[in-house]
């Protein structure tokens, strides 16, 4: 078999490239592991930035999303028993869109043409500093194929194969707590996102639609959901947002350690790393996403420019550049984590709320806040 593109992964960020690819007239094959179903079920974040509306708009995608997709114009943060709202249109001329990741890769999945190849296995990169690069793999009915491309795009995530390709150097970091997530069929309790900080412990009030509201506990990094029986988990929650939900049943429910991760660089001769499977960050603040299409709305053009007219400058830069985009929405996660979260330790419980009351008092610190929670125009 023989394409252009040979994309390895069909989360957000390969299903995303392999579309936009294939709207410049290139050829693109996604090869994903998972089946069909286990990819569009599962549930992750819900907050696009702007910038990512504008590249799934701009690539057709964008019928459902503006029909169904919440416009929010600022968010809540609780802590000390108050309200400050972050009013980020005010702030900053912006809003964001609350429509879920699984309802992204569900449109990207109706415009896929060819589909990927679900339920692939045994897949191996070769030859990625050569200009004949190729990916062998194992297809869903037991026939071992080679895919031969100009170019391997490494969208598997952070448990994929493509980063063992690349001699890469890692960052990482590991928070001493992880989050319970509910999505929970009962409306949510506040029109916009509530951010709370409470003695007891971070918890955050999203939605995905007006039946669907979304909702996190931080909670120990070891903690067993079993520990954890409904009534328990919405009285928690009533506490610390300070608003009581009203229950309803739960369509998903799982705990989710929290980390922060770079590997550099992202690309290594033909093959370029995009989305999880080069960053991590951590959730709060909903980057992980936007990112992740920043980076495969930079690759589609750069891949476009070498492949087609012969301009390799993009595709070599494209490292670089997302790598300064993705060590400014680390730095933008980490910090909305540690100001939210409650640590054990009381010099930074102290500094949570410094920083936090600083935020509330400070017409300066909420503008910036808003303009990294809105993304900035060169893709977050
Ligand atoms: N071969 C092919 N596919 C693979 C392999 C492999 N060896 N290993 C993993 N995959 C698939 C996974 O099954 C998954 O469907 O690659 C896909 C990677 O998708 P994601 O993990 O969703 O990563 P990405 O597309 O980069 O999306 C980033 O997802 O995790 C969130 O916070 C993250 O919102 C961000 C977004
Ligand atoms: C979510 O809705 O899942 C969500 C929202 C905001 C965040 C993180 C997650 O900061």
């Amino acid at each position: 078999m023989r394409t252009q593109i040979a994309v390895v992964g069909a989360g957000p960020a390969g299903l995303l490239l392999a579309h936009l690819l294939r709207l410049e007239g290139l050829d693109a094959v996604v090869l994903e592991t998972r089946r069909r179903e286990h990819v569009l079920g599962r549930i992750r974040a819900g907050v696009l930035e702007p910038g990512t509306v504008d590249v799934l708009r701009e690539a057709g995608l964008g019928a459902r999303l503006d029909r169904v997709g919440l416009e929010h114009r600022g968010f809540s943060l609780r802590f000390d028993g108050a309200e400050h709202r972050i009013g980020l249109t005010e702030l900053t001329g912006k809003s964001i869109t609350v429509y879920g990741q699984q309802e992204v890769v569900r449109d990207l999945l109706d415009a896929a043409e060819p589909e990927p190849w679900f339920g692939v296995s045994d897949v191996a990169l070769h030859d990625v500093t050569t200009d004949r690069p190729s990916v062998t793999f194992t297809d869903a009915d037991g026939t071992a194929r080679t895919l031969h491309c100009e170019v391997i795009a490494g969208c598997d995530g952070f448990h994929g194969v493509s980063r063992n390709a690349v001699p890469v150097s890692t960052c990482e970091r590991a928070f001493p707590y992880s989050w319970l997530g509910i999505l929970a069929k009962t409306p949510p309790a506040h029109h916009e996102l509530i951010y709370a900080h409470h003695e007891r412990g971070f918890a955050l009030h999203s939605m995905r639609s007006p039946e669907l509201t979304r909702l996190y506990l931080q909670v120990a990094p070891d903690e067993q959901l079993d520990e954890w029986p409904e009534d328990r988990i919405w009285a928690e929650l009533a506490l610390r947002l300070g608003t009581a939900c009203e229950p309803g049943p739960l369509v998903e429910k799982g705990i989710t350690s929290m980390r922060a991760f770079v590997a550099e660089p992202m690309r290594h001769g033909r093959l370029f790393l995009a989305g999880d499977a080069a960053h991590i960050v951590p959730p709060t603040g909903a980057k992980g996403l936007n990112l992740a299409v920043a980076d495969v709305a930079l690759l589609s053009k750069a891949l476009t420019s070498w492949l087609l007219h012969g301009r390799d400058s993009e595709a070599l830069s494209y490292s670089d550049t997302r790598l300064r985009a993705t060590w400014r929405a680390e730095r933008f996660s980490t910090e909305m984590t540690e100001m939210l979260h409650r640590s054990a330790d009381p010099f930074d419980q102290r500094l949570s709320l410094a920083r936090l009351r600083r935020v509330a008092s400070s017409r300066a610190a909420a503008t910036a806040l808003a303009q990294d929670y809105v993304g900035s125009s060169e893709g977050t």
